[in-house]
């Protein structure tokens, strides 16, 4: 099993993969650190509160960063997930938010120390908690297992980016910090629209989710109503793409996916920023500011009916 911290902005598509890792018998959940992005930072923080006591989770849950390192504050995603990040699900105002002391990034470093080689972080959100840890404890790189990310766009048409033509959110939201996080010496892992466009919950599967699994599978049709209802407003689909679930099922069983490898660097500024791009062809380009990063894994394809199915039988 895979011990994993698990970094997110929920966040409909975060919640769903909140609770696909709490089920998954290959992953141990062991923390949930929060980061601002589809919600505020104070929305987060409560509704992964109210899913860690729902559903009896058991994670440990600290409070992460309120906005990015350089950029201007993006704000909430409201039109995708809703006033509060769960669309029309509330956690109820007077929720227990019981968390640790300590910020993201500080629990972070401190777990990874304290369990060398042990943990894989999970990140679904904007990247600025994990910067800010390897700012704070350069040397978490040699400590992390591995580094799992649901975020960035590789591909051609239709996958390139979410938010921008060339931009997805996560990345786009703290462009500084991914940036930072991918050209670290540490192994990451990129789960981005290339595959998570490739992966979809029609409406049909969440009806059927929703009748064949318990108060998981009530809840995940619940919350995914206002995600569904943007889906179909604006890009004419009927369910919705698998984005962060998707790297739950990455940390669980990346022989479902094909990798690419190479360096990759983030643009951070002016119209194209929040862009990707992967150095593909080993000692062609001379011209730098590429060769000396570490080659990361880019998922290009996935086996979708393979997660489809693993999803329903977790949830
Ligand atoms: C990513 O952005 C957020 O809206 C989702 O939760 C996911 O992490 C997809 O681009
Ligand atoms: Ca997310």
């Amino acid at each position: 099993t895979s011990k994993i911290i698990f970094d997110t902005d929920p966040g409909i598509d975060d919640a769903m993969a909140i609770l696909y890792a709490h089920g998954h018998p290959n992953i141990d959940l062991t923390a949930i650190t929060t980061v601002y992005g589809n919600a505020t930072i104070d929305n987060a923080t409560r509704n992964a509160c109210y899913l860690n006591e729902r559903f009896n989770i058991g994670a440990t849950i600290a409070k992460g960063a309120e906005g990015p390192l350089e950029r201007d504050p993006v704000g909430p995603t409201v039109i995708v997930h809703g006033e509060e990040g769960m669309g029309t699900v509330l956690a109820p105002q007077d929720q227990a938010v019981d968390i640790d002391a300590r910020p993201a990034y500080q629990y972070i470093c401190e777990r990874v120390r304290a369990e060398p080689g042990e943990i894989t972080l999970v990140a679904v959100g904007p990247l600025t908690n994990l910067a800010l840890a390897l700012k704070h404890d350069p040397e978490i790189t040699k400590l992390v297992k591995q580094v799992v990310i649901m975020g960035a766009a590789f591909g051609g048409d239709g996958r390139r980016g979410n938010v921008s033509p060339v931009a997805e959110a996560n990345i786009h939201d703290d462009p500084h910090a991914a940036d930072q996080v991918f050209t670290a010496d540490w192994p990451v892992a990129i789960v981005g629209l290339d595959v998570t466009h490739q992966t979809f919950f029609s409406d049909t599967y969440l009806d059927e989710l929703r009748e064949s699994a318990g108060e998981a599978g009530e809840f995940i049709w619940q919350v995914s109503r206002y995600y569904l209802d943007f889906y179909s407003r604006k890009l004419g689909l009927q369910g919705c793409h698998v984005h962060d679930p998707s790297a739950v099922a990455y940390a669980a069983n990346p022989e479902w996916f094909t990798t690419r490898l190479g360096p990759v660097r983030v643009v951070t500024d002016g119209p194209a920023a929040g862009m990707t791009i992967q150095k593909t062809e080993p000692g062609r380009f001379h011209h730098d500011g590429w060769s000396d990063y570490r080659e990361q894994q880019v998922c290009v394809e996935v086996d979708s009916d393979a997660i489809l199915d693993d999803y329903r039988r977790v949830i």
